[in-house]
């Protein structure tokens, strides 16, 4: 008999996490052996627990907030999106006995706005509202696209010229307010704020969404966010939530544990299903 393979996400609160359902269904449709838990772990023990689920067999963990920097530092070996991300959501234990760190967040927007929405990213004009760790995590995918240019506007400005010269060797990217954004207009903005988790939108001037654009917000919930109905409002070609890029970051994260890709639509169309409102 195949031993169990273990996985598990870290993360504080857990008790919602999609993940260990997603990694279910991703397992029974690649025929694979797996365990995959959530397990509520503080910023305080995530040392330990991490190091002991390591010792005890585990194989790899997802961490979610507020663990990420804290995985980041945890890693022997980091990608390079990672090492830019400073973050890490995915840690896999190698053949060699070293953890390897990733950030799969990014490649799983991005993956989700071209495969699964079908739409461009080369020579757009790019929006990214925020900048803290959630937009830090997609900047590398997304200029990696070939992007007309990337603006990071946010409340604290420093944030976004400090993140911008930081990717700037990646791409066309500057940061700003959200005053400067007066008179432009983009053609997909993505909301990495977390204003969404309080049901507030970040301050957009009007006439900010280009004609056939669209709007993304990295947060998901049951029901619309106020930026995702910001931009239905606001005539968005698409208006989209997180719900594809949770289910893009898990399946890249499979694909680093299990070298097999689990397919994802039928995955994010079942989850869909259970929000009526979408
Ligand atoms: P995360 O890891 O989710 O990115 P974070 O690092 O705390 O969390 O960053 C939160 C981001 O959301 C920041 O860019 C923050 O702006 P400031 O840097 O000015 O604090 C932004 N944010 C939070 N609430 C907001 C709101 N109501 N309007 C606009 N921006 C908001």
């Amino acid at each position: 008999m195949t031993p169990i393979s273990h996985y598990a996400v870290f993360g504080q609160p857990i008790n919602h996490s999609k993940s260990p359902r997603i990694h279910q269904l991703f397992a029974e449709q690649t025929e694979q052996v797996l365990s995959y838990d959530a397990r509520e772990v503080s910023a305080n023990d995530f040392q330990q627990t991490a190091q002991d689920f390591f010792e005890q067999g585990g194989l790899g963990l997802n961490c979610t907030v507020p663990l990420k920097e804290l995985a980041w530092q945890f890693a022997d070996k980091l990608t390079q999106r990672a090492q830019l991300a400073k973050a890490v959501n995915t840690l896999a234990l190698q053949s060699d006995g070293t953890i390897l760190g990733d950030n799969t967040d990014g490649i799983g927007l991005v993956t989700d706005l071209i495969k699964n929405q079908g739409l461009t990213l080369k020579d757009k004009s790019l929006l990214v509202l925020g900048a803290g760790g959630a937009s830090r995590g997609i900047l590398m995918p997304l200029l990696e696209q070939s992007p007309q240019k990337i603006v990071i506007a946010n409340r604290t400005v420093s944030k976004a010229l400090q993140l911008a010269s930081e990717f700037k060797q990646l791409g066309a990217i500057q940061g700003g307010s959200f005053e400067e954004l007066a008179g432009q207009s983009f053609d997909l903005i993505i909301n990495a704020t977390s204003a969404s988790l309080n049901n507030q939108l970040p301050p957009l001037p009007a006439n900010i969404l280009a004609t056939n654009g669209s709007c993304y917000d990295l947060a998901y919930s049951k029901n619309p966010t106020a930026f995702v109905r910001w931009g239905q409002q606001n005539n968005a070609i698409k208006s989209l939530d997180g719900l594809g890029m949770l289910i893009e970051q898990a399946a890249e994260s499979f694909f680093i544990w299990r070298s097999t890709r689990p397919k994802t639509q039928a995955i994010i169309a079942l989850l869909n299903l259970e929000r009526p409102h979408f």
